[in-house]
């Protein structure tokens, strides 16, 4: 049976839509089965269909999801169970005891404390600097280094590196760019086309979209690096579950349409917090859903809102709202990463945008009648 195959030109959308969805073989069910196995039949001992023998090393299911996102950005993909998984698959299979890693200062919490408290006792070193400065960025680079690891935009502030121009300063020093897009996700940025040589993926965001799934995600441009990330995920084992990759699936067939309804949400968001007195040093990419401001009450108008439920995580349908300092980022206190105690995170979702700002107005306001 011939797979269907989309035309050469087809448009994110349609691709978004179709990507990594084959009908089942046998009953032609248009969404393929979710295989909730742990191994394979074999007819004879060594005999088994493609790479199936069991199923930390492959599930149909999960190798649908991970051709969707290598289609979605432009290479070959693998999966794992959580972004930070993702992270620490990539790492290692590009950097050894010895090697020297390239951080923003401006990151997730999380990816510092795994390099921090984890790598380091492994012999990986590192350095943080402002990405948006190539200068310092330059500077930064040693002759051990292997990897400048890139978010963008950044996590909490929002700031946006010039991927290509990064990735041109890496490459002439013989070293890898690999870039975290969960915030911008492949609507808004595909890094691989701008040279980079690695994406990573907290697809527990904006991929998976509907904050019922933790997963993560690693796309890279070549086959060798593939073959070496596919070996820590087979060696590691740090593998996601079939239910959780057919969530993640399911949520990238409506990626282009929510990212979009993400930056009108926030676009209203930001209106308001511009000529909101009080707050101050607003961040908003002008794509996505992420906005970070700043307001001396940060911790009461979290208390107040309505609509953004405060929590951790961000990229589902459902507004967030969260203050950096005391929840996401607690890892980076004392560090060169570390984030101001008034800084507040939103993810706008898709709601009526209406709604959302007159929450945050009232939440705001709120704290300032009583003052
Ligand atoms: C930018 C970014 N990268 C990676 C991660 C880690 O992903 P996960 O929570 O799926 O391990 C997060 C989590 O918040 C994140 O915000």
């Amino acid at each position: 049976m011939s797979a269907r195959r989309l035309p050469e030109d087809a448009r994110f959308a349609t691709r978004a839509v179709h990507a990594g969805l084959e009908p089942d073989p046998h009953f032609r069910s248009v969404v393929p089965a979710i295989h909730q196995t742990s191994t394979f039949a074999q007819p004879a001992p060594g005999e088994y269909l493609e790479e199936y023998d069991y199923a930390r090393t492959a599930n149909p299911t999960r190798r649908a999801l991970e051709d969707a996102l290598g289609q979605l950005e432009g290479g070959l993909a693998t999966t794992f169970g959580s972004g930070l998984a993702a992270e620490h698959a990539l790492i290692s299979a590009t950097c050894e005891a010895g090697s020297h890693i390239v951080l923003p200062r401006d990151l997730y919490g999380g990816t510092y404390r795994l390099v921090d408290k984890i790598l380091t006792r492994w012999g990986l070193r590192y350095t943080m600097v402002d990405q948006t400065d190539l200068h310092a960025l330059a500077v930064a680079i040693e002759p051990d280094t292997r990897l400048v690891w890139v978010e963008t935009p950044t996590n909490p502030r929002l700031d946006v590196v010039d991927v290509a121009a990064l990735v041109e300063l890496a490459h002439a020093r013989g070293v890898l760019a690999a870039v975290d897009n969960t915030f911008a996700t492949p609507v808004n940025q595909r890094p691989l086309e701008h040279g980079a040589d690695a994406v990573v993926h907290s697809a527990t965001k904006y991929l998976g979209g509907h904050s019922d799934v933790v997963l993560g995600a690693v796309v890279v441009a070549d086959e060798q690096l593939h073959e070496r990330v596919r070996f820590v995920q087979n060696a590691a084992g740090a593998i996601p579950g079939p239910m959780d990759c057919f969530l993640v699936h399911r949520g990238l067939r409506t990626l282009h349409l929510r990212m979009a309804a993400h930056a009108a949400s926030a676009g209203a968001v930001v209106e308001l917090l511009l000529g909101t007195p009080g707050v101050s040093d607003v961040a908003w990419p002008g794509f996505s859903g992420m906005v970070s401001f700043r307001h001396r009450d940060a911790h009461g108008i979290c208390t107040r809102t309505r609509v953004f439920t405060l929590a951790e995580s961000l990229g589902g349908v459902e507004s967030l709202i969260e203050v950096p300092q005391a929840m996401t980022h607690g890892s980076v206190e004392g560090s060169d990463a570390a984030v101001p105690a008034d800084l507040v995170r939103l993810s706008c979702g898709i709601e009526d945008p209406v709604d959302l700002v007159n929450d945050l107005h009232q939440a705001i306001l709120g704290g300032s009648r009583g003052a």
